[in-house]
C-alpha cells in the first residue's frame, strides 16, 4: 500500500517526474503489471504508483476539467471534490465583474477554483491546510499565485478582510469525515460559525459554495443564494454577498450557457394536462423558482407539490425540457404492458415524481419487445397516478 507523502508529491510535481509521466501516458493500459514493471526499472515502487495513479486520475479529470486535466496534478479525494472547470469560470468571471482584483481562497485542494480565478485576471492567493494538497495546488497554479499551507482560521487576516473592498473571499469548505461525504452543515471545516464571521468581517465580495442540497432555512440574511446546475446537473448552492448582487434573493443559473431566473412569483396550484409537460431544471427547483418558469410558459403543475409543469402554450424555456404529450395512460402495469405491446416499444424512457415506482423494475414487468422508442412520464393527478406517453419536443 502506497500513500503521497509531502517528499513524493514534491517529487511528482518536478521536472524529474516529467517523462516519466510522459511515457506512462502513453501506455496502452497504464493499469497494467506490464506498465508497472517498465516504470519499476527507473523508479522506486512508490514513485511508479504516484507515476500511474496520476495518469489514470487525469483520465478521469477529464470529464470535469476538460484539456487541462492533461496537466494538472491529482489526487482522489481532491478530485472529487473540485469544481467543474465550467462552474469555477463563471464564479471567477462573475468575481472579477463585480470589480474584484484579489482573491483569497480560503479552503483551495487542488486549487481548481483559484486556476479559473487566474484565468480571469485576478491575483490568486489559496489557502490549504493539507500539506500533500497543498504541493499539488502550488503546481497546478504555477508561480502566478501563492499557496499557503496551513489553516485557513490562522491564515485568513480579518483585518486585511474589512479594509480591502476589491478584494473578493471565496471558500468551498469540505464537506467530508470519517464516515464519508456529508451534507450537515455541522461537518463543514472551515466551520459554518468562521464562514459568518467571515461574512460579518468582509468588505470585499464573499462567496461561499455549499452542497445543492442546502436547507433555505439555514440561509443565512444578506446574501444572495445562487443554485447552480451544470449540464442538467444539479452542482451547489453558493452563498454571494457584494455590491453587485441584490441580496435576499434566490437564482437559478444554468451552465453552461449562464441563463439565470430568480425566485419569486409563487408555484400556481396544479390544473388540467395541455399539450405539453415541462420537465424543469434543477436549479430552478431547488431554488424556488418554479413559480416563476411557470408563469414564462403559462403552465401550471401536474399535481400539488409535483414539479413537472402542463400548458398548452407554444412556448419554451431554457429552464424545462418540453415533451409532447401524446397519449395519457393510467399508470398501471397492465394498461402500460398493453399499450408498449400495441405500439411494439422495445425502449422505453421512464421518468417519474411523486409515485412509488422503480422505473427499472417497472420495465421489467412491462416485457417490452419491439423497435420503437418512447417516453413515459408519470406523475400522480387529480385523477390518479398517470403514465404519459411523450415524445421529447
Ligand atoms: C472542497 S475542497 C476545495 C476544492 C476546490 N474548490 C477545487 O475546486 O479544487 C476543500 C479543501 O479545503 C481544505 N480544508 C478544509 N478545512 C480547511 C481549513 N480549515 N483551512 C484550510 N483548508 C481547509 C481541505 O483539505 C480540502 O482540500
Amino acid at each position: 500500500m502506497y500513500g503521497v507523502d509531502v517528499a513524493l508529491a514534491r517529487w511528482l510535481v518536478s521536472e524529474a517526474a516529467r517523462p516519466h509521466l510522459e511515457r506512462a501516458a502513453q501506455e496502452a493500459d497504464p493499469s497494467s503489471l506490464a506498465a508497472a514493471t517498465r516504470l519499476r526499472r527507473d523508479l522506486s515502487g512508490d514513485q511508479a504508483a504516484a507515476v500511474l495513479d496520476q495518469v489514470a486520475l487525469r483520465s478521469r479529470a477529464h470529464a470535469k476539467l476538460g484539456e487541462s486535466a492533461e496537466r494538472l496534478f491529482f489526487t482522489r479525494d481532491g478530485l472529487e471534490q473540485a469544481t467543474r472547470w465550467a462552474v469555477a469560470r463563471w464564479r471567477a468571471d462573475r468575481l472579477r465583474r463585480a470589480g474584484a482584483v484579489e482573491l483569497t481562497e480560503a479552503a483551495a485542494g487542488l486549487g481548481i477554483d483559484a486556476l479559473a480565478g487566474l484565468e480571469a485576471g485576478l491575483t490568486v492567493r489559496a489557502i490549504e491546510r493539507d500539506p500533500v494538497t497543498a504541493v499539488l495546488a502550488q503546481a497546478n497554479l504555477g508561480p502566478g499565485a501563492t499557496v499557503l499551507t496551513g489553516s485557513a482560521e490562522t491564515l485568513v487576516d480579518p483585518a486585511e478582510l474589512c479594509a480591502r473592498p476589491d478584494q473578493a473571499l471565496f471558500c468551498d469548505p469540505s464537506r467530508r469525515t470519517a464516515r464519508g461525504r456529508s451534507w450537515e452543515v455541522a461537518d463543514l471545516s472551515p466551520s459554518w460559525a468562521q464562514l459568518a464571521a467571515w461574512l460579518d468581517q468582509a468588505t470585499g465580495p464573499v462567496v461561499y459554495k455549499l452542497a445543492p442540497g442546502l436547507p433555505h432555512r439555514l440561509l443565512p440574511a444578506g446574501v444572495q443564494a445562487v443554485w447552480v446546475s451544470h449540464d442538467g446537473d444539479l452542482v451547489e448552492t453558493g452563498l454571494w454577498r457584494g455590491p453587485d448582487w441584490p441580496v435576499d434573493r434566490r437564482l437559478a443559473v444554468r451552465l453552461p450557457q449562464g441563463e439565470t431566473v430568480a425566485a419569486g412569483p409563487p408555484t400556481p396550484p396544479a390544473g388540467p394536462l395541455g399539450r405539453w409537460l415541462w420537465e424543469p431544471d434543477p436549479a430552478v427547483i431547488r431554488s424556488g423558482a418554479l413559480g416563476a418558469v411557470a408563469e414564462s410558459l403559462e403552465a401550471h403543475p401536474v399535481a400539488d407539490q409535483i414539479a413537472y409543469l402542463t400548458g398548452s402554450a407554444d412556448r419554451r424555456s431554457p429552464f424545462a425540457t418540453r415533451f409532447e404529450i401524446l397519449e395519457v395512460l393510467p399508470a398501471r402495469t397492465k394498461q402500460v404492458r398493453a399499450w408498449a405491446a400495441a405500439a411494439g416499444v422495445g425502449a422505453l424512457e421512464i421518468k417519474q415524481r411523486g409515485l412509488d415506482l422503480d422505473p427499472a423494475q417497472w420495465r421489467k414487468q412491462l416485457k417490452l419487445k419491439g423497435s420503437a422508442q418512447a417516453s413515459l412520464i408519470c406523475a400522480p393527478s387529480p385523477s390518479g397516478p398517470l403514465a404519459l406517453v411523450t415524445r421529447r419536443d
